[in-house]
């Protein structure tokens, strides 16, 4: 039996506990803030239901196999609480967030081989605790490795593709491309439509321009027409498809902002690199929410 702990159990590490809880062999723990009596996933497949087991405290937990943390990335200081708790010396952690720094914020305290970065596309949306849609089946992308390797079995009984990449820098930037274009519908408060505006789309571009650049300082080796794809991308979208920095506007919750552009500013500057785009699209939408 496999030990599973789910930190967040929201829409991504809802419809992810869900699915591993679909197997004999795993026992999953979920860890809320908002506590909930099972879970209820609407997926491409039909709907999967589960009853893990619902840890409202760290109290009376212990280590297990594997932690996943699902939190967005402004709850970080939050998941201490659990790890410290369920993190032991044979635990492996993953973090299944957007951005590049999947890792960094856990460095130091948790053994680097056992923390495992995962790039997420896996598109989700929660209606209430422990009820999520989730539209895709998707894909998880974790870095080549022992650890890699052992994640993406846990998934083996699952329709989410698992995949294990030996440049997962190159992967969580292109990610991060698509991510940081959507920072123009936070804020305009327009679904995945505006794109179609040419004026919103060449803001887009920029975003991802500067992406690219800074992404290739880091390693990442990211195609010429990289903003051309993006836009092309939420043109193929459902209209009115809503990501999560504008959800998380829309609902006057924090957003994930430094993590998707805040992080390309930082990055441009270490490397001497001008992100003017992104600095004003953070600087509004940080004024906007203040
Ligand atoms: N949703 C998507 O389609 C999608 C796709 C790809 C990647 N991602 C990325 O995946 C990550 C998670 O996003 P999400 O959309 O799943 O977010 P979400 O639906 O907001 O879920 C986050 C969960 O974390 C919980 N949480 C916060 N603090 C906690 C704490 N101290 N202890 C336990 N649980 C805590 C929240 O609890 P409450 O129930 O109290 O709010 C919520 O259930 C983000 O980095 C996001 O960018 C999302």
């Amino acid at each position: 039996m496999t030990s599973i702990a789910v930190i967040g159990p929201g829409a991504v590490g809802g419809a992810v506990a869900a699915w591993l809880a679909q197997s004999p062999d795993h026992a999953v723990t979920v860890c809320v803030r908002t506590p909930f009596e099972s879970l209820a996933v609407e997926t491409p497949e039909g709907p999967i239901t589960a009853t893990p087991h619902v840890a409202t405290s760290p109290e009376g937990l212990a280590p297990v196999d594997w932690v996943l943390v699902a939190t967005k990335t402004y709850d970080t200081d939050a998941t201490w609480a659990w790890l410290n708790v369920l993190v032991g010396p044979q635990t492996r952690v993953a973090i299944l967030r957007n951005g590049v720094e999947h890792t960094a914020p856990f460095a130091g305290r948790i053994a680097a081989e056992s923390l495992v970065p995962a790039v997420v596309d896996i598109p989700a949306e929660r209606s209430a605790p422990g009820r999520v849609l989730q539209r895709r089946n998707g894909w998880i992308k974790v870095p080549a490795g022992e650890a890699g390797e052992a994640f993406a079995t846990l998934f083996a009984h699952t329709p989410i593709a698992l995949e294990v990449v030996a440049d997962f820098t190159t992967e969580a930037w292109k990610k991060l491309a698509l991510n940081c274009a959507g920072a123009v519908n936070a804020l305009t408060l327009q679904p995945a439509r505006i794109a179609h505006d040419e004026g919103a789309a060449e803001v887009m571009r920029a975003l991802v321009r500067e992406c690219v650049a800074v992404g290739r300082a880091e390693g990442a080796d990211l195609p010429d027409d990289l903003a051309d794809q993006v836009i092309e991308g939420y043109r193929g979208q459902a209209p009115d498809g809503v990501n999560s920095l504008h959800a998380d506007r829309a609902a006057g919750r924090p957003m994930e902002l430094d993590a998707r552009n805040g992080v390309i500013v930082r990055k441009g500057a270490a490397h001497g690199i001008a992100t003017p785009a992104n600095t004003m699209i953070v600087a509004l939408l940080n004024a906007a929410a203040s």
